[in-house]
């Protein structure tokens, strides 16, 4: 991956920034989908992989902040294990291309463990999200995995994200090469779309995009007629006159940087008006959120001011009314917005999510909890480095439109009438990704098609690419 000095230097940081005591980052395993030889695709944890570089299963990794000390423990891999899987370096020769010059059994970071758990030197550690990381918290630690999170080092959680929330030249590489890729996954499933179609063929050619050129998809694909469904990872539909497709996808290279566009396509050749109306109030909402993006800014304010546009349009169209203001301020755009507007995006397609939003996006601060900005991933003030992705939406939900009209939630902002009427109009995103700069921003990656001419342009060429 990138020069061993590069990872020494991170390790080095981390020591210095954490203080004292030793930290202790546990690698991921396999992962069973069934049975043990039958596992999912392996996924390193990305801090693990960040300081220690080493993309393999069953490792731990110890920095000691008071020697200097960097260790990596995990078992060699005997001839039988050959016999399946080819011959594999020793972890020794592993751990000598990311700067590490010392590696031994996990019997002896057991030893250790157990060791230092009675003296008085702090054992830092990140909150776990896998079962088995907790489990050898338990065993190693005696912490209970109920309280895992809670004992998790909170000094070395914000020591972690004070590194790897400012992505480096050489990291901005790897995210423009793997957006690249991502954006040949969305004109695919562009040119795809059509009546008779079905999402499963359209999203087995987006995951072909990515594995035909070495990468993987970062997140499961979402490409749905049903796009008013934030997560919808249902296959089982086929394309009909009428409707709106909306794919959400990304790649994640080899080097572990991963990619996020969506992007919303008619079935038919061309948009419909009304189609077209509520795509250029998303398009609209996006640019503007766009063209706010520079250092010193806090991101909920571009989240609010992209929620104001969305509110504006849908008034102008007859769908809610009132002071524009007030109904954001109130929260009724989330009828038709219920979530974020974007989150940081590095070697996790929502960077450091593990870690904590509130730490990661919000920087400590105490998170809103009002429906549609609670869900807002990031609303911290934007810094140089920062890499993060815009993705504003319409989505008519039925079950909300039902719910808000039961309860007469925001009814001064809504004509539920007029809304009634879009309760089969679906959702309509675009998704793209940004570096902020020392002064704006820089959009990553090759353009992907973007408003109504080009999606549609885009949308009547014929495959390949
Ligand atoms: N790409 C899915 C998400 O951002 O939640
Ligand atoms: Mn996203």
């Amino acid at each position: 991956m990138f020069k061993k000095e590069v990872y020494i230097k991170r390790r080095e940081k981390l020591k210095k920034s954490v203080g004292s005591g030793l930290i202790l980052l546990l690698g991921n395993d396999e992962s069973p989908m069934n049975y043990a030889d039958n596992p999912f695709h392996f996924h390193q944890d990305s801090s693990f992989r960040y300081f220690f570089g080493m993309n393999f299963p069953s490792l731990a990794g110890i920095m000691d902040c008071d020697t200097g000390e960097d260790i990596i423990f995990g078992d060699d891999l005997t001839v039988e294990d050959f016999v399946w899987m080819g011959p594999q370096p020793t972890i020794r020769e592993r751990a000598a291309a990311f700067g590490i010059q010392k590696a031994q059994p996990l019997k002896a970071l057991v030893e250790l463990l157990r060791k230092e758990n009675t003296g008085d030197r702090t054992i830092h550690f990140l909150p776990p999200y896998r079962p088995e990381n907790k489990i050898k918290l338990f065993e190693w630690l005696g912490i209970l995995p109920a309280e895992s999170q809670a004992e998790s080092s909170t000094a070395l959680v914000l020591a972690v994200i004070r590194q790897r929330n400012y992505k480096t030249p050489e990291e901005v590489e790897e995210i423009r090469k793997v957006t690249d890729i991502s954006v040949d996954m969305h004109r695919t499933a562009m040119r795809m779309a059509a009546p008779g179609v079905t999402e499963a063929q359209i999203a087995a050619a987006v995951n072909h995009a990515a594995e035909a050129v070495g990468a993987r998809i970062s997140f499961p694909i979402i490409a749905t007629v049903n796009g008013q469904t934030l997560h919808n990872h249902y296959h089982g539909n086929t394309l009909k006159s009428g409707q709106l497709f909306l794919l959400d996808a990304g790649a994640e290279l080899e080097s572990g940087y991963a990619a996020d566009l969506s992007s919303t396509v008619p079935v038919d050749p061309r948009f419909t008006p009304l189609q077209r109306d509520v795509y250029d109030i998303t398009l609209e909402s996006h640019n503007t959120a766009i063209s706010m993006l520079k250092p010193g800014i806090a991101f909920r304010e571009v989240y609010l001011e992209s929620a104001r546009v969305i509110a504006r349009g849908l008034k102008d169209m007859g769908l809610m009314k009132g002071d524009v203001d007030n109904a954001v301020a109130s929260g009724a755009h989330a009828l038709f917005f219920p979530c974020g507007l974007g989150h940081m995006m590095g070697m996790d397609v929502h960077d450091m999510e593990d870690l904590g939003e509130t730490y990661v996006g919000w920087d400590g601060q105490e998170r809103p909890t009002q429906f549609g900005i609670k869900s807002l991933r990031l609303g911290r003030k934007l810094e140089p480095g920062f890499v993060l992705t815009i993705e504003p939406g319409i989505y008519f939900i039925p079950e909300l439109i039902d719910q808000w009209q039961q309860t007469g939630n925001n009814k001064e902002f809504i004509n539920f009438d007029r809304v009634n009427r879009f309760r089969n109009f679906g959702g309509i995103r675009n998704e793209e990704d940004f570096l902020i700069t020392d002064t704006g921003y820089e959009l990553l990656g090759k353009p992907k098609p973007k408003t109504i001419e080009e999606v549609e342009a885009e949308h009547s060429k014929e495959l390949p690419l």
